[in-house]
């Protein structure tokens, strides 16, 4: 008979010596012997049923991408995984799987750095308790106490019970609280190990990030912008990291292209496609391709229903004034910085890429973004995720046609030095704070731009997303 709670020793004593012992399982478990470490974690994921998982991480082994996501995993700092079943790792495109590099780089996708694990959460079983959410965060005391509080029974040392579930197999996966997750339409975000450049454009060369949340109150962890609806199943510990199991293979985010077709924002493409933006040595570039091109971009998108009878005139009002489409189209996005829903605070303000305000207000109907010509759209669909940046959907043409070409360039050197600055990744849900407030005030915006960079030429392998 085994107790119904076990927790190993492993995961008792960073609890209760405090910060420095925290640190061992990196000494133990560290880079220089990360390959011991994967060879560990492969049999783990193979008693939790997760065996192409386990073999795909064999596969990737020796590639430079694996080599770095190795080494991060041992280095004894938490990670949250979302990790395919069987069945999802078999549908992997042979476009991917093929090439052990790329297939590594997505992989990586599949790792959020940071212990996400919503403690408050009781329910061990759907990831779906009352404390499931997002505005609740635990404190090292406060799980501390939690896992004090439950008999504790030393074990096989590598898997952490975190819950109620029982297992009767000394070496199987134990449960373990599910990630915390926002209530639609807030969402959790998290930074991943994909950082590869082939893939990701965000400013100060910032790893990807994955976005999800529960539908509902009582409803299944969804990963968003993927092509198949994707279901977070029951969550089990192993040493330092969280593993989520998954029915879909995780791809990241591709251009803006791809992503207004899958949002299927079409009205919006055909502005874009009759508008040039001005560079800084004067030169046009059509729109989409200078979105592209940027380096951490917040775009806000209009929706098909935007673009009502008044509005179409409007803008036909316009034609022939190629500097007021510009302006139109500018006042639609931020240049050089990702500002992610979570961190649109209520009542700030951020600078468009034609110089002028775009303003934002949080509150209990939603979240609204007002632009220079008084024009309030809500968000319908935040967190759409770019190789370069964010796009969130709006209700409203922001119908502005004015431009402060000097204030937009004051706004992107800003961003630029910001991100040039900056070192930190982050390890918790983004845009939240301690205590779980939503969203934290921006001290500054969010560091996006990055140097000059080539741009263009994203090499991603997609299949066509119709993100939910
Ligand atoms: C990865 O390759 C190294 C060196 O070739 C080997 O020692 C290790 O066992 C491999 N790991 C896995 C999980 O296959
Ligand atoms: C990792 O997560 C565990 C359990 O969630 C926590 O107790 C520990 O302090 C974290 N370790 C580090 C190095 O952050
Ligand atoms: C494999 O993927 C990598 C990383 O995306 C890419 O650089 C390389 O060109 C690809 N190789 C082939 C043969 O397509
Ligand atoms: C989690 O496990 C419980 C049984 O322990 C099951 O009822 C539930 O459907 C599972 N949730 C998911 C998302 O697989
Ligand atoms: C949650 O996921 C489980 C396992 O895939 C499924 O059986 C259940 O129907 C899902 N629940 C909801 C509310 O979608
Ligand atoms: C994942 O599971 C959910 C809930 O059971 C289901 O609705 C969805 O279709 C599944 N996705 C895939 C790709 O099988
Ligand atoms: C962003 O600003 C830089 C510097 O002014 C400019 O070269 C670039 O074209 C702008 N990009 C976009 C998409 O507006
Ligand atoms: C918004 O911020 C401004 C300037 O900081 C302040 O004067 C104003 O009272 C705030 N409005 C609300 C509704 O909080
Ligand atoms: C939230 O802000 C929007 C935009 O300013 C406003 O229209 C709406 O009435 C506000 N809702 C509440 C509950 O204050
Ligand atoms: C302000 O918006 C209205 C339509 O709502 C438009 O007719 C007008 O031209 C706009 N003014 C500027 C300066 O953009
Ligand atoms: C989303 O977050 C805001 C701010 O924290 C909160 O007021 C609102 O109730 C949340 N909405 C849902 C559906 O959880
Ligand atoms: C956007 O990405 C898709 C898929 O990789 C690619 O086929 C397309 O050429 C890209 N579009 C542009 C304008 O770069």
């Amino acid at each position: 008979m085994r107790p119904s709670t076990t927790l190993s020793l492993s995961c008792i004593l960073p609890l209760l010596l405090g910060p420095v012992q925290a640190q061992e399982p990196g000494q133990r478990w560290g880079s220089s012997n990360s390959s011991g470490y994967i060879s560990k974690y492969a049999t783990a994921l193979r008693s939790a049923g997760l065996n192409g998982f386990a073999d795909t991480l064999t596969k990737i082994n020796g590639t430079a991408p694996a080599t770095a996501l190795f080494s991060q995993l041992a280095s004894g700092r938490n990670f949250t995984v979302f990790a395919p079943d069987d069945a999802a790792i078999r549908r992997i495109p042979a476009a991917v799987s093929q090439n052990r590099t790329l297939l590594a780089e997505y992989i990586s996708y599949h790792f959020v750095d940071g212990d996400f694990t919503n403690r408050s959460d009781t329910t061990s079983s759907g990831g779906r308790g009352p404390g499931a959410s997002q505005t609740e965060t635990a404190t090292a005391a406060q799980a501390t106490a939690a896992l004090l509080g439950r008999r504790v029974v030393l074990r096989d040392e590598d898997w952490c019970g975190g819950g109620g579930g029982g297992s009767n197999n000394s070496s199987g996966p134990a449960p373990n609280p599910p990630p915390f997750a926002g209530i639609w339409p807030n969402v959790t975000l998290g930074r991943t190990l994909l950082n590869a450049s082939a893939l990701v454009a965000l400013g100060a060369h910032k790893s990807q990030v994955l976005a999800w949340t529960r539908v509902s109150p009582d409803g299944n962890i969804t990963i968003l912008n993927q092509a198949a609806d994707t279901t977070v199943g029951n969550a089990t510990r192993w040493r330092n990291l969280s593993i989520n199991p998954i029915n879909n293979t995780l791809i990241p985010p591709g251009n803006l292209t791809t992503a207004l077709t899958a949002i299927k924002a079409s009205a919006l493409q055909g502005v874009l496609g009759g508008v040039q933006i001005p560079s800084a040595r004067g030169v046009n570039t059509p729109a989409v391709l200078a979105l592209q091109r940027a380096r951490g971009i917040t775009v806000f998108v209009p929706a098909n229903d935007a673009f009502t009878d008044a509005v179409n005139g409007s803008l036909q009002g316009l034609q022939g004034n190629a500097s007021a489409l510009t302006a139109l189209v500018q006042n639609h996005y931020i240049n050089g910085t990702t500002l992610y829903s979570t961190q649109l605070a209520d009542n700030t303000t951020a600078v468009s890429a034609a110089g002028e305000p775009l303003h934002f207000v949080t509150n209990a109907t939603g979240t609204f973004v007002a632009g220079a010509n008084s024009t309030t759209a809500r968000v319908v669909h935040p967190d759409v995720l770019l190789d370069n940046g964010v796009a969130h959907i709006i209700d409203q043409v922001l119908f502005a046609a004015e431009s402060d070409p000097a204030q937009a360039a004051s706004a992107y050197e800003s961003a630029t030095s910001a991100a040039a600055a900056y070192s930190t990744t982050e390890t918790g849900p983004i845009g939240v704070g301690p205590g779980g407030a939503r969203p934290t005030p921006l001290t500054s915006t969010e560091p996006g731009g990055g140097g000059g960079g080539g741009g263009g030429g994203m090499t991603t392998v997609t299949v066509q997303p119709s993100y939910r």
